[in-house]
């Protein structure tokens, strides 16, 4: 009898398009990369077609700015901080299966096509009217080139698009005593053509497709976040902008105009897969525009009306494309109590947690996991990572697993018991061991990943409580050498199936685990409560350190380094 009973499923998985202009922390981890990356280990494990999709989001204005601090070009941010970026990915182990970059060829190809479509079939309004313009720089100043006084809540610093202290979303004009981020100058007003999406067109297709149809399965702070917005309107979008950074507008009127960089990113999950497809020899369109295909899009709070609103709209506006089944957004992790801040250097940098911590890349998916901002904001600090790799991945998880191998070593060679009958006690942890696939695979289709990986570490307790009431040690001194194989042969069960459900949230843990015990991978569909995981008689290895404890010194170092 099999443990998880799944037909085979197509998935198209995304994590946010980082911008490249800044380095990755792990506050983006925890949002979009992390639970992500669980859920296609989760879905490749469960046997099924997946294609886990991202690469960077190199246009917008935040790499304008970012040049011009620098006093370089764009393109020289670009590659300088997706080569970064990237770097950090492989190096913590995200498992894309591809990892693009919006300035390839085929993404400016795949988004102009897509503007050109939409144009074509009328699905923009053309319209004129007057932006803020800098007298000195001689220059449009969209989005984050601007900023000024909150309309809404009286923040001094909101940006053009967006302010950070409400959260409300704006235009440049809304400002008050609006100024230049690149002159410091004070803005005039200058009359212009922009491309709209007209978005309040589609207020029935979203309260029909997002409002009713995911009431049920959408996540309730995604589904709030909708809701506010259509309850508030929806007024037509700018898709087009006076810049000289970003995919130049494909019309004859389109000059000096490039689009918008929340037009062209998104686009840039299906130019990734594209790209992805033909290096494969797959079919890309299968992954876009099959009905069967599962599209998830894995993002943190901020992007949800785009990922919820704006970009379904384009892809219902086409029409070809298949939308999202589900977009599980995170809420905000914060550190130490206070918000992540590349320009105050308030971050851990991947790139430095991996030199100060090598190996460890376990601990940090288990922390922000287990302390995920699934339905609310959440706090990372020290020496709560401290706490939970030391009395929970090492004092539970690494300390059964270790005393299983020593112990099977010590009584029997390594090699795994034999046993005749298995008592009371050793059916129903049995019993309990092959529940746990079906649980934490329902949980994690239901994107509870904090859920999941705490039925993880409870099989862990499990195994632990087994062996203290059982005391092999005690049987063994005693003579009751056949009911010690019992025992190890059921403890050894428990371990191969801690090792095959660890796969997608402890993938390094979970291989070195399966080294000492010499299995392969086993994929949850194959799992049957008929087949032991540990065969009988096989001979496992020597065991190594699986977690390593953090010392206080550590901590505290990390700390300082914070706060310095
Ligand atoms: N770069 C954006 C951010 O960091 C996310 C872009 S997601 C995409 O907020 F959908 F546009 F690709
Ligand atoms: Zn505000």
């Amino acid at each position: 009898m099999k443990l998880i009973v799944k037909s085979k499923k197509r998935y198209t998985i995304t994590s946010a398009l980082p911008y490249t202009n800044g380095r990755l922390h792990i506050g983006h981890l925890a949002g979009a990369y992390i639970p992500a990356d669980i859920y296609a280990r989760f879905k490749r494990i469960t046997d099924n077609d997946v294609a886990y999709i991202c690469g960077s989001d190199e246009h917008g204005v935040a790499i304008s700015i970012r040049a011009k601090k620098e006093n370089k070009t764009p393109k020289e941010i670009i590659d300088k901080y997706h080569a970064l970026i990237k770097k950090s990915f492989d190096d913590f182990g995200i498992s894309f299966d591809n990892y693009s970059r919006t300035s390839s060829k085929i993404h400016h190809e795949t988004a102009s096509e897509f503007f050109k479509f939409l144009n074509e079939k009328n699905c923009f309004e053309i319209k004129n009217s007057k932006q803020l313009y800098d007298p000195v720089e001689n220059q449009f100043l969209a989005d984050r080139f601007v900023e000024g006084e909150c309309p809404h809540c009286g923040f001094e610093h909101a940006y053009g698009d967006q302010c950070e202290n409400c959260g409300s979303s704006l235009s440049p004009e809304q400002l008050i005593n609006p100024i230049s981020k690149i002159s410091g100058s004070k803005p005039i007003e200058k009359e212009t053509t922009h491309w709209y999406l007209p978005l309040g067109k589609y207020v029935d297709f979203i309260n029909d497709w997002f409002l009713k149809d995911k009431k049920d399965s959408a996540k309730s702070n995604v589904y709030g976040q909708v809701k506010s917005w259509i309850d508030q309107g929806l007024e037509s979008r700018a898709i087009t902008r006076d810049l000289d950074w970003g995919i130049p507008v494909p019309h004859k009127d389109g000059d000096g105009k490039v689009l918008y960089v929340w037009f062209d990113a998104p686009i840039g999950y299906i130019s990734s897969t594209k790209e992805w497809a033909k290096n494969e020899n797959k079919d890309w369109e299968l992954y876009w525009k099959d009905k069967n295909t599962k599209l998830i899009h894995f993002i943190g709070k901020d992007n949800i009306v785009f990922h919820c609103i704006i970009f379904p709209i384009i892809l219902k506006a086409h029409g070809n494309y298949i939308l999202p089944e589900n977009v599980p957004a995170n809420e905000f992790l914060n550190l130490e109590g206070e918000k992540f801040s590349t320009s105050k250097n308030w971050a851990i940098w991947i790139d430095e947690f991996l030199n100060d911590f090598p190996g460890m890349q376990d601990s940090l998916r288990y922390t922000l996991t287990v302390n995920a901002p699934e339905t609310k904001d959440n706090d990372f600090t020290w020496k709560d990572f401290q706490a939970r790799n030391n009395n929970e991945l090492v004092a539970i998880f690494g300390n059964f697993i270790n005393r299983v191998f020593v112990l099977t070593h010590k009584y029997f060679d390594g090699i795994v018991p034999k046993f005749d009958s298995l008592d009371k006690v050793d059916n129903e942890i049995l019993k309990r061991t092959y529940e746990i696939p079906k649980l934490i695979s329902d949980s994690l289709d239901n994107y509870k990943f904090r859920y999941s990986i705490n039925l993880l570490i409870d099989l862990a307790r499990l195994g632990n409580k087994y062996l203290a009431d059982q005391e092999p040690w005690k049987l063994h001194k005693s003579g009751n050498i056949k009911r010690v194989k019992t025992i190890m042969y059921v403890a050894l069960q428990i371990c191969g199936m801690l090792s095959t459900l660890s796969t997608p949230f402890l993938p390094n843990a979970s291989k070195k685990i399966r080294d000492i015990l010499n299995i392969n991978e086993i994929k949850w569909t194959d799992l049957s409560f008929d087949d032991p995981i540990i065969e009988q008689n096989k001979t496992i290895k020597k065991p190594s350190l699986i977690f390593r404890k953090i010392e206080d010194e550590e901590i505290k170092n990390q700390i300082k380094k914070l706060k310095s």
